[in-house]
């Protein structure tokens, strides 16, 4: 049996809720999204910073090729490599690289979760393996998993709450307890997924990203072609797991 909690948004999580536990955050657009293709387009490591000079500065003291990526308010921060849309971390740029990256919210929420014994990177693009690491984890450890969303400026947004409940759907047994808000958040995805599958239903989720917060500044951009990619539900098999350093690598399980 597992337990699951939500936290609709991590500035709203109490002080030291995560620790011990399994920490999935979930920031769907685009953080989460972005680290998860960048670790399938082979990246050695992406390592969250909190701060643009920091970025800049670990970039230049790690050893090999490294590059730097990002936003801020969506948009590729100066003299940066990269910025925070998931279509520019193809295998030709990030391959064998680490990538040191900073965003506005997602590395945020990470940071606030430094406490858990695990913290995994979830999005909708790997939720199936992402949810079934941290079942497994949380029975290894006999520890809850909390499903941090990130959330737009210290508000909920609605996309973070759909990959919660895309997990959940994908990972929650019978008999796993859910608390209230990881039951809304199954909820929600079941109504937005209803019996759709294959590219209909990742139609109905970038749908459901157009109207949500995250999506509509996206629109607002002109990066609406990273609403599709981040809607293309279970693409990927990796599981972006912190490491003692403070680097995300891929800790997928066999299939
Ligand atoms: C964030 O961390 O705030 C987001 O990923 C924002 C974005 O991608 O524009």
């Amino acid at each position: 049996m597992t337990t699951w909690h939500c936290h609709d948004c991590f500035h709203g999580m109490p002080r030291g809720a995560t620790a011990g536990g399994i920490a999935v955050v979930i920031d769907v657009l685009r953080a989460s999204t972005t680290i998860a293709t960048a670790i399938a387009a082979g990246a050695t490591a992406v390592v969250p910073t909190g701060d643009i000079n920091a970025a800049r500065r670990l970039a230049a003291s790690l050893p090999g090729p490294t590059l730097t990526g990002g936003e801020r308010g969506g948009l590729r921060i100066d003299q940066f490599d990269l910025g925070n849309s998931p279509l520019e971390y193809t295998p030709d740029r990030v391959a064998g690289r680490t990538v040191v990256i900073t965003t506005t919210n997602g590395t945020a929420a990470l940071a606030a979760c430094r406490d858990a014994a695990v913290v995994v990177i979830g999005a909708i693009v790997n939720r199936a393996a992402v949810g079934r690491a941290a079942r497994e984890e949380a029975l290894r450890l006999a520890a809850p998993v909390h499903l941090v969303c990130a959330g737009t400026d210290a508000a909920v947004t609605q996309e973070d709450l759909l990959g919660a409940g895309a997990i959940l759907e994908a990972a929650a047994a019978d008999g796993d307890e859910l608390d209230p808000a990881a039951t809304r958040a199954r909820d929600l995805f079941r109504k937005v997924a209803g019996t759709l599958a294959g590219p209909a239903l990742v139609e109905a989720i970038t749908r459901s990203f157009a109207a949500s917060a995250g999506g509509r500044n996206l629109l607002d951009i002109g990066m609406e072609a990273d609403l599709p990619a981040a809607a293309a539900i279970d693409s990927l098999d990796v599981v972006p797991m912190l490491d003692a350093r403070g680097s995300l690598v891929d800790r997928s399980l066999p299939r």
